[in-house]
């Protein structure tokens, strides 16, 4: 049943979007929010200074300034500039209402654990897209020697013995979880000799995050591959390291430059971190330049039909699926977009059918047929990256589109309104009152 329509309650915002309006120029992309924040639990490991740089300015990250605080650490943060002082831990439990809110907040058990020889994190919960376990997470650290119990919602590690050092040791994950791998490559840097984590995530932030381990003096071999090996050292060091350009983030810019049928340069991006994306896009039938090493260009043209399934790296990931989904429905033909990553990830459909979409949902699979119009609807935001697909249908919709509860874009996109803006997109936020949908 569609919901009735009624007045939005004023402070409220909202996302007021005119499509059709054809884009150009050129997108500088941000520092990668998801290698960010595991860099940032990462500062946890290092007694001396830590100066970050590329850290886009995003809800999230906020948040994890915030989470570290509370553990003692000092955190200063000028433009792009983190500077992160974890000389002094002074408290080994993460406050509930802060990690509750941001499961990344979770990844700081690993490093904690292995600083400080104990951690309480409260478990992260489930999320919009799913019930998102951490029992990889624990598994691991318990293989390492830790005891980890869990009580009362809580996650409270620590390691026995007198020396506070968990052992290395040889991990096989069921499932190559990117979070997981992260948590146990940052706890094996300070473990007593060699762990070897084996189907182990190849995504590019566990690369960026084990370079800033190895930055600090960590001695890691294998990042990137499915066999990660760490051996233990005593200590780490001071670093100034430089946060990855965002995948996602460009990923997004180039579907906007596809779905608008417009001409976009996307700068700076790692083009093999794209490489999926890329390849669908083309077989989508856009046109995607890779110009230099570190800049792609998208160009018009017209679309048909292309199944996807979203998998592990190098896999095409499931942080692209609801953008896709956007542009498919414009696509000439039928397809399947198949999510496998997450069992909850679709509930961006029922708003992209409220704009004229063709689509049925079966299972984990959406049946696509593309149609040649969509038409501007009022929207509420799911998740992070449903919200940037429905700010995409926007961009392509005839008439105006509105879309409220912003909260989730804001995590994980640094200023999408102004880059849309600079490259010609009609689109304002206002906190005034707008006909939208009522929240059920
Ligand atoms: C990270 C990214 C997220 C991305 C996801 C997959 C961050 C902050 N977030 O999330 O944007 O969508 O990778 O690329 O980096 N699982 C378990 N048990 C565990 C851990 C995971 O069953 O202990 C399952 C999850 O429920 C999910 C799948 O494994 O179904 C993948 O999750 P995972 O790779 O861990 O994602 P995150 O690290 O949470």
């Amino acid at each position: 049943m569609t919901p009735p329509f009624k007045k939005t309650e004023e402070n409220q915002p909202i996302l007021e979007i005119y499509g059709k309006s054809p884009l150009s120029g050129e997108v500088i992309i941000s520092g990668a929010k998801n290698s960010a924040l595991v860099i940032m639990a990462g500062a946890l490991l290092c007694p001396q200074d830590c100066h970050l740089e590329n850290v886009p300015s995003l809800a999230d990250i906020e948040k994890m300034i915030q989470i570290l605080e509370s553990l003692g650490l000092k955190i200063t943060r000028k433009g792009q500039t983190l500077e992160i002082d974890a000389k002094n831990i002074t408290e080994v439990s993460a406050p509930y209402d802060l990690v509750s809110q941001m499961r990344a907040s979770f990844f700081v058990i690993g490093p904690l654990l292995s600083r400080m020889g104990v951690a309480n994190i409260p478990l992260p919960g489930g999320c919009a897209i799913g019930a998102r376990p951490v029992d990889l997470h624990v598994r691991g650290l318990q293989a390492m020697g830790a005891e980890v119990m869990i009580e009362h919602g809580i996650a409270r590690a620590y390691i026995k013995g007198n020396n506070k050092r968990l052992k290395g040791t040889k991990i096989y994950l069921d499932y190559p979880s990117v979070g997981a791998t992260e948590t146990l490559m940052m706890a094996a840097t300070l473990a007593d000799g060699e762990t070897m984590i084996e189907n182990a995530a190849c995504e590019p932030e566990v690369i960026d995050l084990a370079n800033f381990c190895i930055a600090m003096g960590a001695k890691i071999k294998g990042a990137g591959t499915s066999t990660i090996i760490i051996s233990g050292v005593d200590s780490l060091g001071s670093v100034k390291y430089n946060i990855i350009p965002d995948r996602i983030e460009a990923g997004t810019f180039l579907v906007a430059g596809a779905i608008t049928q417009s001409e976009l340069s996307i700068y700076p991006i790692i083009p093999e971190h794209l490489a999926s994306v890329i390849a669908k896009l083309e077989a989508i039938g856009s046109k995607v330049v890779v110009e230099d090493f570190n800049r792609v260009k998208i160009l018009p043209a017209p679309l048909k039909a292309t199944d996807i399934e979203t998998l592990p790296f190098p896999g095409f990931p499931t942080d692209m699926q609801a953008q896709f989904m956007a542009l498919l429905t414009l696509a000439e033909g039928n397809c399947v977009v198949t999510e496998t990553v997450f069992e909850n990830r679709m509930r961006h459909v029922a708003e992209l059918q409220r704009m004229g979409a063709n689509i049925r949902v079966k299972g984990n699979h959406a049946i696509i047929q593309g149609v040649p119009l969509l038409s501007g609807a009022p929207l509420i935001a799911t998740d992070l990256r449903a919200s940037a697909a429905l700010v995409l249908a926007g961009l392509a919709a005839e008439g105006k589109t509105t879309i409220q509860c912003l909260q989730h874009l804001d995590r994980g996109y640094d200023d999408l309104e102004g880059k849309l803006k600079k490259l010609g997109a009609k689109l304002h936020r206002t906190t005034g009152v707008s006909e939208t949908r009522a929240l059920f």
